[in-house]
């Protein structure tokens, strides 16, 4: 009977009838297939299907994956805060009423943009007596939790019944955060991470390493040798004694790992990136030999020990990373006083050499930034192995130059560039007319969309040769231009509508305006709007004439009338009258 019924639900999930959307951040193809609802309230367990409850999705970007009992775990947890009910976990082989039942399952439909399987694909089922999510993968499985959670918050708890299948276009869908030039703490990072799942972005980029300023040849050698430059990964590794010198603005290998483990729990990948040869000025103040004449930000590749050095860096910090593929950076190599050829023969040996090594000791793939797309007049082209992430036109056509040669190429055009206060050229929000119309043969953008102004300079919407899009986050103006929360703050109000279009979503902007601010308040497992939780709408009283008495010596208490306890302390009072307080 039992294997009936799946045979059965199997059946409807994968038919295609006319489906809707349910509103959402990302949209979710659904059909309504009959009368009534289920009501979230009524939940008394979570069951995970017994035979999956240990499995893994193994096609992602993370060697981390939790198992579909972890990912059960901590939908849990976000219920129990989102919808105020602790549910039991068990497991089991079928729903059971009133339950949410975790499974996976293989749909015809489990289609990327490229017509091709994807791991992170589930089908949602809701009768009036269960709810059925079944992933291609657990990661599938997460996604599909994220739905549930977003529909309830939407519609009171109430799910209509009926049935759908979700696929993500695109496998990369993400953020970037130059966290070289800036340092942000690692549970600002995991909190992004929280924050960016809700919408199902899986990727977030960390640029570990970089300088200010992009021409240090305006200054002195010796001024050049003291400019602001980081390497944030610190180790006791005699093999690069002396590369980090700042240990308070730095990750640990357990920072890291927080770090890792805390985004892979909700299914959000850290990508790293350790720049070079450009953007290198930490690497040329701790091996000045290595530096190219003139402009120390960039390496001599053709130095003997440049290479090996570069090595040695990725060696040591390799078996920290719980991903399939890393960053070389590679961005930026010119040289106004060198000539562009000269340098990109070396860069693409660079590249190749970084490539062979990294693959070789690691077994992960290598992403740069496009640079030197391939030429007929070059000795040698980047490896096809190699992904490209496209930023700009002048550097490269990502069609022409490299996806018509074989290239994988992940779209992060600065058009979606922001580079906090102030950029000459970018803006410090998001852009969301392009967000919902940048597609130049009309509607709104997607990942294959690299040029949006020319169709010309995009491949079509099924090329398998794009991975998909990160939007970046640059910090070109330093430290001190800006603080943890406004990286968030450029984010927050527009971020999720791409997260929409990273998917494939329909979002209209009229859509995404009606429903962001509840699905915001909603998000999980962060707080990054810094919301004070309050009873009532006061949200603290004090009346500075009701003092309790004095916990220890000097030590007194300001109580909060507001009954929100947020009472004050103080050992610094000197004097108290007309309900007024001297500190
Ligand atoms: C899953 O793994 C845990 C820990 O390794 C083990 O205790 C448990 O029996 C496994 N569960 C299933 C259903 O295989
Ligand atoms: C579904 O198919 C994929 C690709 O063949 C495979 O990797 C995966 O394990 C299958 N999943 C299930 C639940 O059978
Ligand atoms: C380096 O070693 C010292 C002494 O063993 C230890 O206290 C410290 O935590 C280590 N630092 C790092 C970054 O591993
Ligand atoms: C790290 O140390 C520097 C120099 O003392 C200081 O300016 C900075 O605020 C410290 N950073 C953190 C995160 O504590
Ligand atoms: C780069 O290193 C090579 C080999 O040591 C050296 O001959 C060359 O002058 C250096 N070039 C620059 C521009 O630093
Ligand atoms: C190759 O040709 C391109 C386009 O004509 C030119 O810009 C570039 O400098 C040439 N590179 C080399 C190594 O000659
Ligand atoms: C580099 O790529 C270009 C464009 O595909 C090709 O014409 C050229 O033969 C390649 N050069 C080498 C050395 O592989
Ligand atoms: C935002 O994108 C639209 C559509 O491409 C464009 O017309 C507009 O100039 C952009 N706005 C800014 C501030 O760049
Ligand atoms: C597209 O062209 C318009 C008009 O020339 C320009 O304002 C806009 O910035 C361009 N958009 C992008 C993303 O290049
Ligand atoms: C669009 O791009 C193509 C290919 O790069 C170019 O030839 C054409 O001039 C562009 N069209 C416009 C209107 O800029
Ligand atoms: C901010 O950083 C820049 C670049 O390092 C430096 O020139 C400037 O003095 C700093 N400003 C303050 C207020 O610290
Ligand atoms: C978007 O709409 C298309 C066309 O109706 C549909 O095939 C697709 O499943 C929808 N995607 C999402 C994520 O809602």
């Amino acid at each position: 009977m039992a294997v009936f019924i799946r045979t059965f639900v199997a059946i409807v999930l994968c038919s295609s009838a006319a489906v809707g959307d349910l509103l959402g951040i990302p949209t979710v193809p659904f059909t309504l297939t009959g009368k009534g609802h289920y009501d979230v309230h009524t939940t008394n367990s979570i069951v995970v299907n017994a035979q999956y409850a240990n499995a893994t999705d193994t096609n992602g970007w993370t060697l981390i994956p939790p198992t579909l009992s972890q990912f059960a775990d901590t939908f849990a947890d976000d219920f129990a805060d989102t919808l105020g009910n602790r549910m039991r976990m068990r497991t089991g082989n079928q729903p059971q009423s009133n339950s949410i039942f975790l499974t996976l399952d293989n749909c015809t439909d489990y289609r990327n943009a490229a017509g091709r399987w994807t791991s992170e694909a589930y089908s949602l089922e809701v009768t009036d007596d269960h709810v059925v999510i079944s992933g291609a993968s657990p990661l599938g499985v997460w996604w599909g939790t994220r739905t549930l959670s977003q529909q309830a918050t939407l519609n009171g708890g109430l799910l209509g019944v009926g049935s759908g299948v979700d696929s993500p276009g695109w496998n990369t869908r993400g953020i970037f955060l130059d966290v070289g030039r800036h340092y942000y703490p690692p549970s600002f990072i995991v909190e992004m991470c929280n924050w960016i799942s809700f919408w199902k972005q899986n990727t977030f980029h960390l640029h570990l390493s970089d300088n200010l300023y992009n021409n240090v040849d305006i200054y002195s050698l010796e001024r050049q040798l003291e400019l602001y430059a980081r390497f944030r990964l610190l180790t006791n590794d005699s093999a690069v004694a002396g590369l980090n010198l700042h240990p308070n603005e730095s990750y640990t290998r357990q920072d890291f790992d927080d770090i890792q483990y805390g985004c892979a729990a909700r299914g959000v990948t850290i990508i790293p990136e350790i720049e070079a040869p450009g953007h290198a000025l930490v690497i040329s103040q701790w091996k000045p030999e290595l530096a190219l004449d003139g402009q120390i930000d960039l390496l001599n590749i053709s130095y003997p020990d440049t290479i090996p050095t570069m090595e040695t860096i990725w060696q040591t910090f390799l078996p920290w990373f719980h991903t399939k593929a890393v960053h070389i950076g590679a961005d930026e190599y010119v040289d106004s006083q060198l000539t562009t050829n000269a340098l990109a023969g070396l860069y693409n040996t660079f590249v190749n050499s970084m490539n062979t090594h990294i693959n070789g000791i690691s077994g992960k793939a290598m992403r740069i930034w496009g640079t030197f797309p391939p030429m007929s007049n070059y000795t040698n082209n980047i490896s096809k192995d190699v992904a490209i992430q496209h930023w700009e036109f002048f550097d490269d056509y990502p069609y022409q130059d490299y996806i018509q040669n074989g290239y994988s190429v992940i779209n992060a055009d600065d058009h979606f560039y922001i580079v906090n206060k102030y950029s000459g050229s970018y803006q410090q929000q998001l852009n969301k007319t392009l967000i919902f119309h940048g597609n130049p043969s009309g509607g709104a953008f997607a990942p294959y969309i690299f040029d949006p102004n020319n169709s010309t300079n995009n491949p079509p919407k099924d090329s398998p040769f794009v991975p998909g899009h990160i939007a970046a986050q640059w910090n070109d103006y330093g430290y001190n231009t800006s603080t943890y929360l406004e990286a968030y703050y450029s984010w927050r109000d527009n971020l999720a509508a791409l997260a929409d279009k990273q998917w494939g979503g329909n979002l209209t902007e009229m859509q995404y305006d009606s429903i962001f601010e509840t699905l915001q308040a909603a998000a999980p497992a962060q707080n990054l709007d810094r919301t004070v939780k309050s009873k009532g709408s006061t949200v603290l009283q004090y009346e500075f004439s009701s003092f309790a008495p004095a916990a220890s010596g000097s030590h007194k208490v300001v109580k909060d009338l507001s009954g929100n306890d947020y009472n004050g302390h103080t050992d610094c009072l000197s004097s108290m009258s007309n309900g007024s307080i001297v500190l």
